[in-house]
């Protein structure tokens, strides 16, 4: 397969990218597949000549796996145009160029597009009801998917995603704990945190799975994350556990943490879909933060 990969230099893209070079290294990666990885520079999700531009002039792809977006959570509520551009009306057009192409798609998606007021972890087909322009804009895309591409598609939702690369709470509680003597971390959203690497190995067994292998198949959607459940104050007190940092984690509730945009309250997702079908096994929420925080001290 020709596989175009979007947003190369996001945490997704870029753990893609290193599990795929690391495969061809130690000759894991029979498969023969051709990986394009693009960036915002090759492809402009925010401009629509741009998109067409760029199918327009390279050879047809097999599968997109898109993992670009607008991912700036609280930024979303002023630039709800340019966030509606890209995590929606771009992956519509994505979607047009898939069918077209006869190509297939996953496509990323996210727990902000829950209401976070289920007592249950939600399953694929639970309504969602976002409460913020980012979760919005997040739906608008996985329905315009849908509407276009009835078949040969996918939607995995994703939450609370750390990586060795870009910004994300792992790294910043990690600076922040190494300053401060006490911080304050919100105890009463609850989700669970899925390490990069662990999305991008679970998207690339999907591929090469048997049950992806034939075109027109229904679209899907599947919940990921890493298991358990865990609040940000929980996640934080780990994170300074692991890395011994004594720096003391003052539980408060969202009402004490004002920020410029609501935020569920708990996202917690059911991943017996994706487990059953795909047989991917999941790793604990702890072991895979151990695993990341190894690399990091590597750097
Ligand atoms: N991060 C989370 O906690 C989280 C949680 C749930 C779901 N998700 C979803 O998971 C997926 C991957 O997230 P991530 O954490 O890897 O995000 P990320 O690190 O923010 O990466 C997103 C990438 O999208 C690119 N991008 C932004 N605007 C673009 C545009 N106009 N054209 C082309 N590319 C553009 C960015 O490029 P630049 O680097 O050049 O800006 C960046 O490389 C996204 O669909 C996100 O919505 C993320």
């Amino acid at each position: 397969m020709r596989i175009l990969v979007t947003g190369k230099n996001g945490q997704l893209g870029r753990s893609i990218q290193k599990t795929v070079n690391a495969d061809t290294k130690i000759g894991n990666d029979q498969s023969p597949n051709e990986y394009i990885f693009v960036g915002k520079e090759d492809l402009d999700l925010s401009s629509k000549s741009s998109i067409s531009h760029y199918f327009g002039n390279n050879d047809k792809f097999d599968l997109i796996i898109n993992c670009a977006a607008y991912t700036a959570v609280d930024k979303a509520e002023k630039e709800q145009e340019l966030a509606n551009q890209v995590n929606h009306l771009a992956v519509k057009q994505l979607a047009k160029i898939a069918n077209n192409q006869q190509s297939r798609l996953i496509h990323i998606s996210t727990d902000y597009v829950f209401d976070g007021e289920s007592d249950k972890p939600y399953i694929e087909t639970d309504t969602p009801n976002p409460i913020n322009a980012y979760g919005r804009t997040k739906l608008a895309g996985e329905k315009a998917l849908q509407a276009l591409m009835p078949i040969n598609a996918i939607i995995i939702r994703t939450s609370w995603l750390y990586s060795k690369y870009g910004n994300n709470f792992v790294k910043t509680m990690l600076r922040l704990g190494k300053d401060r003597d006490e911080i304050s971390v919100v105890n009463d959203q609850m989700g669970s945190p899925t390490y990069a690497t662990d999305l991008a190995d679970a998207i690339l067994e999907i591929i090469s799975h048997n049950k992806f292998r034939d075109l027109g198949q229904t679209t899907q959607i599947y919940n990921y994350s890493n298991e358990g459940e865990v609040s940000w104050h929980e996640f934080a007190k780990e994170i300074f556990k692991i890395e011994k940092i004594e720096c003391e984690v003052n539980p408060i509730t969202s009402q004490q943490y004002p920020t410029p945009i609501k935020r569920p309250r708990n996202t917690l997702m059911n991943k017996d879909k994706i487990v059953k079908i795909f047989n991917i096994k999941i790793s604990n929420w702890k072991s895979s933060l151990n695993t990341c925080m190894a690399i990091l001290k590597q750097q």
